[in-house]
């Protein structure tokens, strides 16, 4: 899968380097590549913002370093191909692990990430012209840009691509992963400060601790998030 992030802070996606994420860089079965969003600011200080039409607090990304950089950016793929345009933002669509499934099918995701009040609106129709473009939040809460989402989201689709995670059944028995959370998990010593592991995880019965987990999972999530078990 080829991945491009499109920034003001391209070291913001440094930790994309590390564990497995990085591995599989490194391995090829990611290519992702990071560009500086200043690089298509021509003026002499380099400006990605200007103040809001209307008023109001805060500076907008302008359209024209962005026109640029998207049309760069779609004209360096194969013939004919253009990415997925992906916009983090608070204003977005839900992120979830279905989502990142969906996108963990596409051939070639680019992330457009705004800072300050956002980006001008004109970018998004006149990209949504060419390629399609979703915009995507990580939850209701506010960021100051979106390049921390990036790298959740970027994590939580490149560890669903083949080869990537080296056991595959991590991915299937996992929280989200059935709408469930996960069970709590224990290893080695059997007793810690005073402290047993539920003797069920000893008794080497696969039938009876698979019924045990899967109604930790049960209260976990009535617990946690009554709002999975009512959907
Ligand atoms: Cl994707 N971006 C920003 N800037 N803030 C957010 C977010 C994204 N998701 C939640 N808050």
């Amino acid at each position: 899968m080829r991945l491009d992030v499109i920034t003001i802070f391209p070291d913001y996606l440094a930790p994309l380097d590390l564990s497995l994420i990085g591995k599989a860089r490194r391995e090829g079965l990611i290519d992702l590549r990071v560009h500086d969003l200043r690089e298509h600011a021509h003026d002499r200080h380099r400006t990605v913002d200007d103040t809001p039409y209307g008023g109001g607090a805060g500076m907008v990304m302008k359209p024209e370093p962005w026109g640029e950089a998207l049309d760069e950016l779609a004209a360096s793929g194969a013939e004919g191909a253009v990415p997925h345009l992906i916009i983090p933002g608070p204003g977005g669509i839900p992120f979830t692990q279905q989502t990142a499934r969906d996108l963990a099918q596409e051939p070639w995701l680019a992330f457009a990430c705004g800072r300050y009040e956002g980006i001008d609106e004109r970018v998004y129709e006149e990209a949504a012209e060419g390629m399609p473009v979703s915009v995507i939040s990580l939850g209701d809460y506010v960021l100051n840009g979106g390049e921390v989402a990036v790298l959740a989201m970027v994590e939580a689709i490149a560890r669903l691509l083949p080869g990537v995670i080296g056991n595959e059944q991590s991915l299937v028995e996992e929280s989200h992963e059935d709408g469930l959370l996960e069970y709590p998990v224990y290893t080695k010593p059997a007793v810690w400060r005073g402290r047993e592991v539920p003797e069920i995880l000893l008794s080497g019965n696969h039938g009876a601790i698979a019924k045990w987990r899967h109604e930790q999972r049960l209260q976990r999530t009535a617990a946690r998030r009554p709002d999975l078990l009512s959907d």
